[in-house]
């Protein structure tokens, strides 16, 4: 396990998705933005393996899709809500799942997620997960997010099965400003 150069939300998640994600495997990234978590999943599961990448808006598609080009990296991006996400052709279940929460970077914020399609899409993925799969979330609040989705989402992982999941909670406990959270999930069972 190679030390982080940076500790972030982001690196945190990617280090620990790269700890379980092997080549061959199936991965969602529910949230593909500029493309970067979609980029990240490809390499780790390699041409063997599948990504299906989820975004609502164009700018975000069109952006993943330039990058992976200029990777040279392989993915099914779909315009469409992660709500959606088990109506599309994944294979039969999925190892890993990223959710990157908020808006799009560089785009319009006031379209971003929200608390209850959130829910909906982190239970669906839950669900989709094959036994030992992890999921991570990088979760935003405060500025121009508010508390609304967080609290929500924060809440209804309380409740998660202890017997079947693992949630395990980072923050970036001394930046101030409401820092962003990084919660990783691995189903046990
Ligand atoms: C913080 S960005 C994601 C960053 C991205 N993972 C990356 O590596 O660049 C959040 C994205 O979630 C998208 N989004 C908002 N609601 C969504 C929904 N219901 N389904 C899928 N994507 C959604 C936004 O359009 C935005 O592009």
């Amino acid at each position: 396990m190679s030390a982080l150069t940076k500790l972030n939300t982001i690196t945190l998640a990617h280090h620990l998705m790269a700890q379980y994600i092997k080549e061959g495997d199936v991965c969602i990234d529910a949230t593909a933005g500029r493309g970067f978590d979609t980029a990240f999943l490809c390499e780790l599961v390699g041409e063997n393996g599948e990504v299906v990448a989820f975004d609502i808006q164009e700018d975000a598609i069109n952006s993943t899709k330039a990058l992976l080009e200029e990777r040279g990296l392989k993915a099914m991006v779909y315009l469409e809500s992660h709500t959606k996400m088990n109506t599309y052709k994944i294979a039969e279940s999925v190892n890993g799942i990223m959710f990157n929460f908020g808006y799009l970077p560089g785009g319009n914020h006031s379209i971003c997620t929200q608390a209850a399609s959130s829910i909906e899409a982190i239970e669906m993925g839950l669900d989709l997960l094959k036994k030992k799969g992890v999921m991570s979330l990088c979760i935003y609040h405060g500025g121009d997010t508010g508390f609304e989705e967080k609290n929500a989402i924060m809440a209804y992982l309380k409740d998660l099965d202890m017997k079947k999941y693992t949630v395990v909670v980072s923050e970036l406990y001394n930046k101030p400003n409401h820092p962003p959270l990084s919660v990783f999930i691995t189903k046990d069972k």
